[in-house]
């Protein structure tokens, strides 16, 4: 008798323990980050770390998947994605959102931060942070900027003057700024996706692009470009970006700890694009497969003069009052 009793419980035990797996083990929250630049570049660092910190945090609740290179999806397709709830979070660069809010066209303006200190300084007052909700109304919340750098020029030609780029071919981000700019030189620009520069310029279908030193070295522009401008002209920033529908739905505790952990990867990131861009234009330099050009105070003057006058093309898409906060942050 004793021994039938305590073979039922043993059954009732065994059965209960092959139940309960499924039944209390909820699946964990999948974020999958998709990215294009390489894994050595503050994005690929910072999402790395992103996805370290969340395991390590909030082991088993929520697991980041981290795809690079374009391999998930390539920079003109992943917001699209994102809203039909294929990927979860990406950091395109500002350039990238022109069709989901004007205002962003405001980083594009050549000549307008000084350097990476003065771009700080507005992306963290309230006007750069109320920049990040003007995405919003189109489905996107966006959760931090994170730096990259300023521009340079690469080119199979040197470019010293504004006219040494009349009529040549550079691939653009997909921004009708950053169209004007080369336009204003009489250069003809192509909106291409990222993936695609490296063939473009290797096969010499275009001529130039313009890019951040870390871009420029970690998918290796530098060896099919014998020349780079250190021109400084522009901005390459980003904003990490999920879809609300994502966001909203996320139990709170969750999101507080997610943002957390994003927070400190962006921080993290930001210190890998200062040491990078440092870095990585000494690597291209010890490469000797491009030259530096740097420009004297007479030809960078002719750059301003001749790009800046599409500061006035953009204003009212952007707002005046914006474009003067963010110029004043250079002083
Ligand atoms: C990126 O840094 O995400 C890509 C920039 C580009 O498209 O040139």
């Amino acid at each position: 008798m004793f021994r039938k009793v305590t073979s039922a419980i043993a059954a009732f035990a065994i059965s209960a323990a092959l139940f309960a797996g499924p039944v209390f083990a909820a699946d964990p929250i999948v974020i999958k980050f998709s990215h294009v630049v390489a894994e050595n570049t503050p994005k690929g660092q910072m999402a790395n770390k992103f996805k370290d910190l969340v395991e390590e945090r909030l082991g088993g609740k929520v697991v980041v998947e981290v795809f690079p290179n374009s391999q998930l999806f390539g920079d003109n397709k992943v917001l699209e994605a994102m809203l039909l709830g294929d990927v979860q979070m990406a950091a395109p660069s500002l350039s990238k959102f022109e069709r989901y809010t004007k205002s962003l066209q405001l980083y594009d303006l050549p000549f307008l931060f000084k350097d990476m200190e003065a771009v700080e300084r507005f992306q963290q007052s309230e006007a750069g942070q109320k920049l990040l909700d003007s995405v919003n109304r189109r489905g996107l919340v966006g959760l931090g900027y994170l730096h990259n750098g300023m521009k340079q020029l690469s080119s199979s030609d040197p470019l010293r003057v504004p006219e040494d780029a009349a009529r040549k071919k550079f691939r653009i981000m997909s921004s009708d700024v950053l169209a004007a700019q080369f336009e204003a030189v009489d250069a003809v620009p192509l909106k291409k996706p990222f993936s695609e520069v490296f063939t473009l310029l290797q096969t010499k279908a275009i001529d130039g692009q313009e890019n951040t030193w870390s871009n420029i070295y970690s998918k290796k522009f530098f060896e099919v470009q014998p020349y780079i401008t250190e021109s400084n002209h522009g901005l390459l920033d980003y904003m990490v970006v999920t879809s609300k529908e994502f966001w909203m739905g996320l139990p709170d505790d969750i999101k507080t700890d997610v943002k957390a952990a994003l927070d400190e990867a962006i921080k993290f990131g930001n210190g890998v694009a200062n040491q990078k861009s440092v870095a990585d234009r000494q690597k291209i330099i010890d490469s000797g497969r491009s030259e530096i050009i740097q420009l004297s105070d007479a030809e960078r003057a002719q750059w301003v003069e001749v790009m800046k006058p599409v500061w006035k093309k953009f204003e009212k898409d952007i707002g005046k009052d914006l474009i003067d906060a963010a110029y004043g942050s250079n002083m």
